[in-house]
């Protein structure tokens, strides 16, 4: 397979992101498990807790992929709703037969949706949720604009998504890693080297914690705070409409 000629560089464009993950939709689950050393089941469960949700709650979540954090805001949260959502029909297809098993007390759907530009009325619901998403969107500012309007007052955006260890000698190690393993693994698993290329690259040029933080405020968002896990493999951001 393979990417468009600068496909080594970490620039995300719409079409580059559909294609990888329209080929990579039946091996994705696959490939997180293996790269992550299954922590990204632990991220999902730290972020579900941060987004403290209610019974009442109405949840809506942005690039859902195979459905892996909407399942668990169901399983662990048990808001009113969770409405899943993506805009690459073969991952929400994975989601969908993921979720047929479910048979808790929160109503979930699907719907396909571009994150930068939700179908989806004013005020519409508590809380949004995007893991391992926002890295992917070229107008990350179009993205917040958006969720601002869709969340009602005080409601919560919770951003899981990789970012920058603080401490420069893990974060060397975890560089050399992404350098390295993930295009490795990603031929291995997915058969798919050029793709894990951009994750790896996508990763490294994305903006540090402090940096997306300056920027949901800049979008409008209040009471922005972050956790980093795993030393700052990934951060969990908080920002309140
Ligand atoms: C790395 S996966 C993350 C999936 C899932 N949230 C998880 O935690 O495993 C990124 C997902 O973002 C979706 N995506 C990327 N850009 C998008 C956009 N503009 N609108 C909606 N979905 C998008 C991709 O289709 C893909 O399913």
């Amino acid at each position: 397979m393979s990417l468009a000629p600068d496909g080594s560089t970490g620039t995300p464009t719409t079409e580059r992101v559909k294609g990888i993950f329209s080929r990579l939709a039946p091996r994705y689950d696959a490939f997180n498990l293996v790269s992550s050393f299954g922590l990204d089941r632990w991220w999902r469960r730290v972020a579900v807790h941060m987004a403290r949700l209610t019974p009442d709650s109405e949840v809506l979540d942005l690039a859902c992929g195979t459905g892996d954090l909407a399942l668990a805001l169901a399983r662990i949260g048990h808001p009113k709703s969770v409405l899943a959502t993506d805009f690459v029909e073969e991952m929400l297809e994975v989601a969908k037969r993921k979720a047929s098993r479910y048979n808790g007390p929160t109503a979930m759907s699907f719907a396909h949706a571009d994150a930068q530009a939700l179908p989806f009325p004013d005020a519409s619901f508590d809380v949004v949720t995007i893991a391992f998403g926002v890295r992917n969107l070229p107008d990350r500012a179009a993205n917040f604009r958006e969720v601002r309007r869709v969340l009602r007052p005080g409601g919560r955006y919770v951003i899981l998504e990789f970012s920058r260890p603080p401490f420069a000698p893990f974060r060397a190690v975890y560089h050399a890693y992404l350098r390295w393993a993930i295009p490795a693994i990603g031929a291995l698993v997915a058969g798919d080297r050029a793709s894990f290329e951009y994750l790896n690259a996508s990763i490294r040029s994305f903006p540090r914690q402090e940096d997306l933080a300056r920027e949901l405020e800049a979008a409008g968002f209040s009471r922005v705070s972050w956790r980093n896990l795993s030393g700052g493999i990934v951060a969990i951001h908080v920002a309140e409409a």
